[in-house]
């Protein structure tokens, strides 16, 4: 296995910044990341596992070891009488995988098709779209403890899923690095045709409700809102949608009657993040090279040549008009090194 020295990582994070990596490594086997843990001259390196890079802002110099998990590999484990088990390796591409899925039958997860990242990614932020999570039909993650090299199973539970969060990007943050995730995937199809869009969109390309269609609706949709990655750098959402107690809700509501929102937990509502930064006027404003995106004012874009001074400045003005407008904290999604 090679290690890389000064390497150039604006091609391996979405929102394309400039951005170097002292040591750089592929990570293909689980041989080779023994071979990594027990290198006396690495060991004391700050390391850093990267996936598609598209849930992460980069320094300009990242200090340390980078880790690309590249491993690949996805297969039917077994069956039993209501669900398929269904296993990938991390560093498959996560809408590569959810459409091998959909093309053999297994069902389930076609709300998150396109998705860009990993499937290692995926649970770290338990990542969701059209009123689906991949919490939903997580079944274990098996996952390498950085320290020791022993491999660990966490089910469903022990990942300790919430609204985009999981173990991973809090106690365990930095002490694994996942190496597959195992899917059980029901054999009697729910489709979830309720979020947004997709039935009207069904409708308009005049599919029927199957899940490969349901795919190809929210792909429809979301290339339509979504800028894509390899023409205009985007880390997808760039803020959470907050999540606030009711009663501020109802107090917004009064004074905001076109407000966007939805039940959360009781006694607390989320609250459409873009709707918000779209009211403060932020949809389509750049600032420097950066700026929200003209159709969807939650998804932070570089017009090229940005680093990530550019994007947290941004994102601070952003917070900054939200609070001082509505009174709301925003936080942003992806990940910072
Ligand atoms: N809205 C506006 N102006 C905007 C953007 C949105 O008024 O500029 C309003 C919309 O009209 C809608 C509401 O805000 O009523 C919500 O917008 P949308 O349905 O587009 O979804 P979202 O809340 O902006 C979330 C996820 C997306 C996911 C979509 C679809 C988060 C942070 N984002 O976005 O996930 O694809 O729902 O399910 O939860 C991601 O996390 O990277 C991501 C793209």
């Amino acid at each position: 296995m090679q290690l890389h020295t000064n390497v150039d990582l604006s091609q391996y994070n979405t929102l394309g910044l400039r951005s170097s990596a002292k040591l750089f490594t592929e990570l293909h086997n689980i041989i080779d990341l023994h071979g990594l843990i027990n290198d006396e001259s690495i060991k004391n390196l700050k390391w850093h596992v990267l996936g598609g890079g598209s849930n992460l802002v980069l320094p300009h110099n990242v200090e340390g070891l980078v880790i690309k998990v590249a491993n690949t590999g996805k297969q039917l484990l077994h069956e039993e009488a209501d669900h398929y088990f269904v296993k990938a390796a991390a560093g498959e591409v996560w809408d590569e995988f959810v459409q091998w899925t959909l093309q053999h039958g297994y069902y389930g997860l076609e709300n998150l098709s396109l998705i860009p990242g990993t499937v290692g990614a995926a649970p770290i932020q338990n990542i969701g779209a059209y009123g689906v999570e991949v919490k939903d039909f997580l079944h274990e993650v098996t996952a390498v403890d950085l320290k020791t090299g022993e491999l660990k199973t966490f089910n469903n539970q022990e990942c300790c899923f919430s609204y985009r969060d999981s173990y991973f990007k809090q106690g365990g943050a930095g002490k694994y690095l996942i190496w597959e995730v195992t899917f059980r995937l029901p054999k009697r199809v729910h489709l979830n045709l309720d979020y947004g869009d997709i039935r009207k969109e069904l409708d308009r390309q005049g599919l029927t409700e199957t899940a490969p269609n349901v795919s190809k609706a929210v792909i429809a949709i979301r290339t339509s809102k979504l800028p894509d990655p390899k023409v205009i750098g985007n880390a997808g959402s760039f803020f959470k949608n907050p999540i606030v107690a009711s009663s501020l809700r109802d107090d917004l509501l009064k004074k905001y009657p076109n407000l966007v929102s939805f039940p959360a937990t009781e006694g607390k509502h989320k609250l459409a993040a873009g709707w918000l930064i779209d009211q403060c006027g932020w949809k389509g404003k750049k600032l420097g090279p950066v700026g929200m995106f003209e159709k969807q004012a939650l998804v932070l874009v570089n017009h090229g040549g940005a680093n990530a001074d550019d994007v947290w400045k941004l994102a601070a003005q952003v917070c900054d008009d939200v609070r001082s407008r509505f009174g709301v904290e925003i936080e942003p999604e992806p990940v910072r090194w």
